[in-house]
């Protein structure tokens, strides 16, 4: 296994739609294990491909507190939505920034798992919130775009700004385990 670095905002790579996964091989395998990895020494519950620089439409979620239910999210897709709810979320692309986004408070999610086996269920609550902003990472969206432009800009800047100041250190953490993904 290997730790990937995860890209930051504004970064352009963030913004590449994802691909679907044809072939459910030892590579698709290894990719998920990098990606949970990753995703654990972060902190975070949650990573999509595209936050790794790979295009292709995998996501990893592991919202328990003792770490050990992790879970597969190989092309997915939301068939069903239900209700509102804002949530306060973070993102690992957006260290330190948290804020509230609007999403729908239940999904019905169809994907298949790491063998390439299909299943339909379906997720609410954090569960729910953590999908849609990884689903988003897999269009190229970030939860900062809910944002006004003026907010944005303010996120970029202050990044911008402790990127320069960390030049020389390794990358901190994103803060609250269980907020950002
Ligand atoms: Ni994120």
């Amino acid at each position: 296994m290997a730790l990937k670095t995860i890209l930051e905002y504004p970064d352009p790579r963030l913004r590449t739609r994802a691909q679907p996964v044809t072939r459910f091989d030892a590579e698709l395998g290894r990719l998920s294990d990098d990606m949970f990895e990753t995703m654990y020494s972060a902190p975070g519950i949650g990573l999509a491909a595209t936050q790794v620089d790979v295009h292709k439409q995998v996501i990893v979620i592991d919202i328990s507190s003792e770490r050990n239910e992790p879970l597969v999210f190989i092309n997915p897709e939301i068939v069903a939505r239900e209700g509102e709810a804002s949530t306060e979320e973070g993102c690992l692309s957006v260290p330190g920034i948290f804020d509230q986004v609007k999403r729908a408070a239940k999904v019905r999610v169809r994907a298949r798992d790491r063998q390439g086996e299909a299943f339909e269920r379906d997720y609410d609550d954090i569960l729910a919130v953590c999908i849609q902003h990884e689903m988003d990472h897999l269009d190229g969206k970030l939860f900062v775009d809910y944002l006004s432009a003026l907010k944005r800009e303010r996120i970029r800047k202050k990044l911008d700004k402790e990127r320069k100041e960390r030049a020389s250190r390794p990358r901190r953490s994103a803060g609250d385990a269980h907020r950002a993904y």
